[in-house]
């Protein structure tokens, strides 16, 4: 079904070899991929919801992500290759932004934002969907929080915006979104303790070794203690001095050593 759709979609090239302009491109583009589902003036109909109002953002991400064109009425979008070039996805952006209404626009997005900030707000409001890890998970209803190794910071930032299929939005300030985006990367750069990759997202082994380590230094910390104070009571099953805090400190530098190596 896509390769009918890439091959009626070839005729445009030749409307814009023939001097065709950028708004009669984005119109045949829109009418011989789109119409069907989404109404020749993206009013809706039976196979796909109204177009109005959905705004910029919106199209560009179903686009950008393969989501749209469906295949086929009945499909669940998917990601995948897009099957329109940056040119093609702006033109018709525009043109269904024409439709009318007023959706959001495609949001700017700056490097830099606050991982230990993009943390909080992850675990808070992502994690549960799509896994501490980002490696996605099924929701339920058939629906998938599909992994988040592939979103550009662009459509990590649309997607909080539209809420697309069984995700909610969510009303973030750009610095938020920005930390968001910072931690999403993280999530898939950050090297696993071990130093190979697990399954592609290294710090869940991380965050359980980060875990692992803590809780270690806990029980340490909670023995050295205990120790002291029975320190000098009758019956004290060691001597006081059996665990010293330098062979604590030591113990932990160890582990947390071990840890990263
Ligand atoms: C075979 C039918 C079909 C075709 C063809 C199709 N769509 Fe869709 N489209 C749908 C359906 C169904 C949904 C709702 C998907 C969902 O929410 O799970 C949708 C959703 C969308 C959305 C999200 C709307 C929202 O509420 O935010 C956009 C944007 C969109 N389509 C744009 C397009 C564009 C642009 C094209 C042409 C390049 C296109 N679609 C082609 C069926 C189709
Ligand atoms: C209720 C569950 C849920 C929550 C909470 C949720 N998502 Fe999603 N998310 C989804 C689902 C389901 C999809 C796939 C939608 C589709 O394909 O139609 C998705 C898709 C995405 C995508 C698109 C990925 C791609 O490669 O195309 C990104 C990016 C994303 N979510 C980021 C986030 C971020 C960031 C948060 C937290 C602010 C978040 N999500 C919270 C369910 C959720």
């Amino acid at each position: 079904m896509l390769a009918s759709l890439a091959v009626r979609a070839a005729p445009v090239a030749g409307a814009e070899a023939s001097g065709g302009t950028v708004t009669e491109d984005a119109a045949s583009l829109y009418l011989q991929n789109c119409a069907s589902c989404h109404g020749v003036n993206g009013e809706g109909g039976v196979a796909g919801p109204s177009l109005k109002g959905v705004g910029a953002a919106s199209v560009d991400f179903y686009l950008r992500t393969g989501r749209m064109p469906l295949g086929a009425p009945g499909q669940r979008p998917q990601r995948q290759d897009p099957i329109f070039d940056d040119e093609q996805i702006r033109a018709l952006v525009d043109y269904v932004v024409g439709f009318g209404g007023d959706g959001p626009e495609i949001p700017q997005v700056r490097a830099g934002g606050d991982v230990r900030r993009g943390w909080e707000l992850y675990v808070a409001n992502c994690a549960a969907c799509h896994a501490a890890t980002g490696a996605g998970n099924a929701v339920g209803g058939g629906n998938v929080a599909v992994g988040l190794g592939q979103a550009t910071d662009v459509e990590i930032a649309e997607a909080t915006l539209i809420g697309p299929g069984a995700m909610p939005r969510f009303a973030l300030s750009q610095e938020d979104r920005d930390a968001l985006i910072a931690y999403v990367n993280y999530l898939r750069t950050a090297e696993s303790p071990g130093g190979a990759p697990i399954g592609g997202f290294g710090p869940v082994a991380e965050g359980f070794v980060s875990v692992v380590i803590g809780l270690t230094a806990l029980v340490l910390v909670a023995l050295f203690v205990g120790r002291r104070s029975h320190e000098g009571e009758p019956g004290s099953p060691l001597p006081a001095d059996a665990l010293t805090e330098a062979a604590v400190d030591e113990a932990a530098a160890t582990r947390a050593g071990e840890g990263r190596a």
